[in-house]
């Protein structure tokens, strides 16, 4: 059983909260072999249509990697600890959509989990940044990479440069996040946008992300004809058929993700 993970299930969401408040949910090894161990169960049940991650306590969502365990650490020993699979990749990848419940500080490597997820909400009191550079280093969990993407190349070099935290509105105006919410009310708007995924053809949301994702390392004419192929793999399914019966018939579909 994972100590740092808890699970519940709300429908056929999956909430996974990291549980470290006294540490503010840092990512230690721990956690990360931990969601990387709920995870893989996760991919595997039928039962779970979307993920939300979130940080226990009112605080923090997470504050980073565990700075202690940078002490003393050689090149090798941090290869070691950032060899994959790494949860970022994990998520961006999972077959499932993932979204951040972003409900504290969201900092370093935990405002890099974020940017992995699919979509990220956030409370009003959540602050964001990428604070690194105050500790002689950078960004590792993809932050360089996928935040630019995200906000444009200049709101980037600007968290990444400076540390600065910003706040949620701040965060939202800039692209980071994509909704945000009075902190009483995120858990129910996080829950209805995930549950709404979540009761669409498990098959066809798979589908849709992959396409998406693929945005992110393709370029648009190889793009258009992936989507293309996408497009076309849908015919096969029986949730197609049933989607485009359920309409001409004036009804609501009954998805089985085949
Ligand atoms: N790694 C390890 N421990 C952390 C941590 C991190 N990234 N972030 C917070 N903690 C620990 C603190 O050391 C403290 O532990 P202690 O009570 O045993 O001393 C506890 O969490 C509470 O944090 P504290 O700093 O007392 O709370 P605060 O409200 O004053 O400040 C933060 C909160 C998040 C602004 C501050 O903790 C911080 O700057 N954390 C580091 C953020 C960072 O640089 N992340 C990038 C890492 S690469």
């Amino acid at each position: 059983m994972p100590e740092t993970i808890l699970m519940e299930k709300e429908g056929r969401v999956a909430i996974l909260t990291i549980n470290r408040p006294d540490k503010m949910n840092a990512l230690n090894q721990q956690v990360r072999d931990e969601m990387l161990q709920v995870l893989a169960e996760i991919e595997k049940d039928d039962s779970v249509g979307a993920v939300v991650i979130t940080g226990a306590g009112e605080k923090s969502f997470i504050a980073g990697a565990d700075i202690g365990e940078f002490a003393g650490r050689t090149p090798f020993d941090q290869r070691e600890a950032m060899a994959s699979p790494r949860i970022f990749d994990i998520m961006a990848a999972f077959p499932k959509p993932v979204i951040a419940m972003i409900n504290g500080f969201c900092l370093g490597g935990g405002c890099e989990l974020a940017l992995s997820c699919d979509m990220r909400i956030a409370s009003e009191k959540a602050r964001f940044g990428q604070p690194e550079i105050n500790l002689g280093i950078i960004p590792g969990g993809g932050g360089t990479q996928r935040l630019p993407r995200l906000v444009g190349l200049g709101h980037a070099m600007r968290l990444i440069l400076t540390g600065d935290m910003i706040p949620a509105a701040e965060a939202k105006e800039i692209g980071l996040v994509e909704m945000v919410v009075p902190a009483e009310e995120l858990r129910a708007k996080t829950l209805e946008l995930a549950g709404k995924i979540a009761s669409k053809s498990p098959l066809t949301v798979k589908v849709a992300k992959e396409a998406v994702r693929a945005s992110e390392r393709l370029a648009i004419e190889d793009g258009i004809p992936y989507e293309r192929d996408l497009f076309c793999l849908c015919f096969s399914t029986q949730d197609k058929e049933e989607g485009v019966k359920a309409f001409l018939e004036k009804r609501p579909a009954q998805w089985t993700g085949r």
